[in-house]
């Protein structure tokens, strides 16, 4: 890996797409979400009348995965979300997908990439590792107003619900649990606005440029 790449991970509603985005504009790095290839995989797989459950489909879709596949507003539905978790959890899926990720982040100058398991898994090389995290109930109010601003309405107790839901699922799963890398960086953006939360991610990489002697 010679560009420099950072990894982003944590749970769904934390702010790791919108700190994605702003520190990828900062430092002109092209950002890649990697939840959107679970998303597109779970599409396929409804598309076809398949089941979530069988991994057997899920790879198919998978290998068959197209990068025009990951465009469009359908894929990041709440219900989207919930299907890629659940195609998430088959080992076999999730190794269709590393390379796509790997080749991304190995095209220079670097790349910003976000997900669950990008600095545990993907890409444990990244010279910045940072974990997203706030309290269930800040992701779920986030959610929500997103939800809103598409146009889709929910109810908010039904979006906490999903929201821990998703958070079992992706933590308890046996392939690529969702956990922070053991040299990553905790970011708790609870109590943060989306500035704040940018400042003090760009603090971590600012600190990881410095170590990694690009700065
Ligand atoms: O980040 P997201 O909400 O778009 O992710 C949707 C689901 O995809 C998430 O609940 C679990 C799965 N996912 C994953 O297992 N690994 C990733 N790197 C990204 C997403």
């Amino acid at each position: 890996m010679m560009g420099f790449v950072v990894a982003i991970d944590g749970p769904a509603g934390a702010g790791k797409g919108v700190i994605a985005a702003r520190l990828g504009a900062w430092l002109g790095l092209p950002v890649f979400d990697s939840g959107l290839l679970y998303r597109a995989v779970a599409a396929a797989v409804l598309a076809a009348g398949g089941d979530l459950d069988d991994e057997a489909a899920c790879v198919k879709a998978a290998t068959a995965l197209d990068p025009a596949d990951l465009a469009g507003p359908a894929l990041r539905s709440a219900a989207m979300g919930e299907a890629a978790s659940r195609v998430a959890v088959h080992p076999k899926v999730r190794e269709a997908l590393i390379d796509i990720q790997r080749t991304f982040a190995a095209r220079e100058p670097g790349a910003i990439v976000d997900g669950r398991d990008i600095g545990t898994v993907i890409l444990k090389d990244a010279q910045a590792k940072i974990f997203v995290t706030a309290s269930p109930e800040s992701r779920a109010a986030r959610r929500w107003g997103q939800l809103r601003q598409q146009g889709e309405h929910a109810l908010f107790a039904d979006i906490l619900a999903d929201i821990a839901r998703r958070d079992a699922r992706d933590e308890a799963r046996a392939a690529a649990p969702l956990k922070p890398a053991p040299d990553a960086v905790l970011l708790d953006t609870t109590d943060l606005s989306i500035d704040a939360a940018f400042d003090a991610a760009r603090r971590i990489v600012e600190a990881a440029r410095a170590r990694s002697g690009q700065s």
